[in-house]
């Protein structure tokens, strides 16, 4: 199993290209069933998980190429499979989000129950309520969701329960094709919910609404192809600011969007970093100094994104002062925190959504182990200020959602590599 070795202790310095973001570009991908014509989608950035949603499309019967500007096109006009396997699912709750689309343009659908995941349970209740509004009869059944609709999906008026990013995605999609007009409420408002809007916009799709709380859609017989650009990544964006913060470095993000990142640029500003933005991109310089402590409360859009939690909680750990970062979208999202302190930082757990980070002056290197996505680049991120060599164990983790990791900090001057 790959495993990264980090040398801790330069600080991040110099410019790099932020990559299209992987939780729209997953959207985008599932969105291209619902029309017989090709797709084409640009800036597709190269990750694990992007791999096995291209995958999952092939094994429903669509064909995918790559050309060699790496762009993706996706034609779904010989789809011979309704059903999502248990072994793609499994590793990508994403894939539920074929759900909609298959439902909206075959009436049918099966799909494997993503079950719970390593940071919470992450139920889809809403997103089959949803369904179920639209008139499609919703089972459970040896693991599988079977979704079967009667003629076609119809219009509905659904109120989320919760703010759900997947749920609003899903039935956004499905509403694209039904018959008369779905008013989604309580809507996620995440940039990336615009772009998927976009995309199916640009399909021939009749939406409005999208990046507010109340969505309509207006359903139409078919859609067509497109092309598309998927927008830039702002986790990853966020990730390399705070990791450059934590190391009192200074760098320079091209192809970024700062209009997605309000509350994460106010948060590195509070840190006490100088950040500025321009044409598609951000700058960000500590000058020499130290993190000042920062306090983060997770929420939804546009709040601060829970994807960020643990890298602003390893920059936290090496800052002056205490911070209490609140956990509200994921109720198991604090795993790093054990990892971290093997690290020699003081992070106090007080229950299961708080912790109070006691900012120390430096770390130490030690074996450390990744555990989800996000907080894997936390250990990342603390193992780029440590003293002394980390090994961080289990790194598919960081593969499935970051881009040419090494080579990327390797850029910025971190002493990386990928070993086994
Ligand atoms: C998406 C993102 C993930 C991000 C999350 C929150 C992708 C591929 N993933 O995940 O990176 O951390 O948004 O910004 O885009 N919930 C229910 N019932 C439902 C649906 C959700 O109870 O039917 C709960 C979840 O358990 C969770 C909360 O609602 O506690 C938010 O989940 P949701 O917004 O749906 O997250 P995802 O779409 O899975």
């Amino acid at each position: 199993m790959d495993k990264l070795q980090i040398r801790g202790g330069k600080p991040l310095a110099g410019r790099l290209k932020v990559s299209g973001a992987k939780n729209s570009a997953l959207k985008i991908l599932a969105a291209t069933l619902l029309t017989e014509q090709p797709v084409r989608i640009d800036n597709m950035p190269h990750l694990n998980d992007v791999t096995t949603m291209i995958e999952l499309l092939g094994c429903l019967g669509a064909e995918v190429l790559v050309d060699e500007h790496l762009s993706v096109e996706v034609c779904a006009g010989n789809v011979r499979s309704l059903k999502a396997p248990y072994e793609l699912v499994k590793t990508m709750r994403a894939s539920f989000l074929v759900m909609g689309p298959l439902l909206a343009r075959f009436g049918a659908a099966e799909v494997s129950l993503p079950g719970g995941c390593a940071i919470g349970a992450r139920p889809v209740d809403q997103h089959l309520k949803g369904f179920e509004a639209m008139g499609a009869e919703i089972s459970v059944d040896g693991g599988y969701v079977q979704g079967r609709v009667r003629e076609r999906l119809r219009g509905a008026d659904i109120h989320m329960e919760m703010v759900t990013v997947g749920g609003t995605e899903n039935l956004l999609m499905a509403a694209t094709l039904a018959d008369g007009r779905t008013v989604l409420r309580n809507a996620a408002q995440e940039p990336e919910i615009i772009d998927l809007a976009q995309c199916l916009i640009a399909m021939g799709a009749k939406i409005r609404g999208h990046g507010t709380d109340t969505i309509e859609v207006e359903g139409v017989e078919a859609l067509h192809g497109a092309e598309y650009r998927v927008m830039p990544d702002r986790i990853e964006a966020g990730t390399y600011l705070a990791a450059a913060a934590a190391t009192r470095g200074a760098i320079e993000l091209i192809g970024a969007d700062a209009g997605t990142m309000g509350t994460v640029l106010e948060r590195l500003r509070a840190a006490g970093a100088d950040v500025t933005c321009g044409d598609g991109c951000i700058r960000l310089d500590m000058h020499g100094a130290r993190p000042r402590a920062v306090d983060i409360d997770t929420a939804p859009y546009p709040g601060f994104p829970t994807d960020l939690q643990a890298q602003f909680m390893a920059m936290d750990a090496v800052a002056d002062g205490e911070a209490r970062v609140t956990e509200t979208i994921f109720e198991n999202r604090f795993m790093h925190v054990q990892e971290m302190n093997r690290l020699g930082a003081n992070i106090e757990l007080v229950n299961s959504s708080t912790a109070v980070v006691h900012g120390v002056e430096s770390l130490r290197a030690a074996p450390v182990m990744a555990t989800d996505l996000r907080a894997s680049f936390s250990l990342v991120l603390a193992a780029l200020v440590a003293e002394g060599t980390t090994v961080i164990d289990r790194i598919y983790h960081i593969d499935r959602g970051y881009e040419t990791i090494e080579e990327k900090l390797s850029l910025l001057g971190a002493d990386v590599a990928r070993i086994r």
